[in-house]
């Protein structure tokens, strides 16, 4: 008995040595101190000693019990302090977790159809030219043949800062501006931002425009529906039919509005053209001999055709978007498709 006492303290110190994790451990104190483990055991074979052993067996069987017990909750202690310290580790970096990607921005939709339009007019040849948004009535108005009491102001309507200062509703003041400062031949385009208070679904207060204007000697209304021909065909990608339709324009004489046919309903008629197969892309013409004597151009000797066209308008044709304010309402899960 005591030989088997002495042997299940050795016994339980060798395993107690090897056990690595709590689920170990609990196997441990089910074989030595459980109900039915080797302390139960023994102490129920101390009924069978002779009367005169039972007091020193008896005690020394209790301090073998409370050793392992011992032993025990110190091994406890130690593998639970050891799981708290690596499990707070693991909350600080989880090294297995997959990285998360950075979100890259991307340009407005509206700002690359602009620097696509841009672009093919460059090819043409012209170069580009930027105004401020903020223009002087004299610019919007007044040089471009429009003087204040026109009815074509009616046309506009217009974000006064001040009696003479406002915010420009067309891009044609680069005409004036561009033109006041050099001399022919030029080719130019001026695009930007402008600003007409009106708004439903196919118009913004604030949208935008490319103007363009070329100046020379002998230039023609051909030369016009040529350059706009191959702007069309080059932005969409194929040959889109195109309707110049008689307008007013002060600026510019003869003038004339261009549609495209409607590419969202083919020219069936839908909420974007209002039925009628048709949007309108651009108001043009060739440029009243009035604005070339304001800017000191003799109309004898220069002739020129300007156009502006509208950005949206355009954008929406080539993505099939039919309402405007999409654009300007900064829903990423509209914008990032583009
Ligand atoms: N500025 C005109 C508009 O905003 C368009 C236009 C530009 C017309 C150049 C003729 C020539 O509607």
């Amino acid at each position: 008995m005591e030989q088997e006492l002495v042997n299940l303290r050795t016994k339980a110190g060798q395993q107690l040595a090897t056990v690595e994790d709590i689920s170990q451990l609990e196997d441990f104190r089910i074989q030595f101190l459980g109900r039915k483990g080797q302390c139960s055991t023994i102490m129920k074979s101390l009924g069978k000693v002779p009367i005169e052993d039972k007091p020193r067996l008896g005690q020394m069987a209790n301090s073998v019990k409370k050793e392992i017990e011992s032993l025990y909750d110190e091994k406890r202690q130690l593998l639970l302090s050891n799981t708290a310290s690596s499990s707070s580790q693991n909350d600080s970096i989880d090294l297995t977790l997959p990285g998360r990607k950075p979100e890259t921005g991307k340009l407005h939709p509206v700002t690359q159809i602009m620097n696509e339009v841009c672009a093919i007019f460059e090819s043409l040849g012209f170069s580009v030219a930027e105004g401020p948004d903020v223009e002087h009535d004299h610019y919007n108005f007044e040089a471009l043949n429009i003087p204040a009491h026109h009815p074509a102001r009616d046309m506009h309507d217009t974000f006064y800062v001040s009696d003479s200062i406002l915010l420009r509703t067309h891009t044609s003041p680069m005409q004036a501006r561009i033109m006041e400062t050099r001399q022919p031949p030029l080719r130019v385009i001026a695009p930007g931002k402008v600003y007409r208070c009106d708004s439903d679904i196919t118009h913004n207060p604030m949208f935008h425009q490319v103007e363009g204007f070329l100046v020379d000697r002998d230039v023609s209304f051909a030369d016009l529906k040529g350059v706009l021909t191959v702007f069309t065909q080059k932005m969409f990608d194929k040959e889109l039919e195109l309707r110049f339709r008689p307008s007013f324009f002060p600026f510019t004489e003869p003038s004339a509005e261009v549609d495209i046919a409607c590419v969202i309903c083919e020219g069936k008629g839908c909420r974007v053209c209002k039925h009628t197969g048709w949007l309108e892309i651009l108001g043009s013409g060739m440029i009243d001999p009035e604005v070339f004597k304001m800017v000191g151009y003799d109309p004898e000797v220069y002739s020129g055709f300007a156009f502006g066209l509208g950005i949206e308008r355009i954008a929406m044709l080539k993505y099939g978007i039919d309402d405007i304010r999409l654009y300007y309402e900064n829903d990423l899960r509209f914008l990032s498709q583009f």
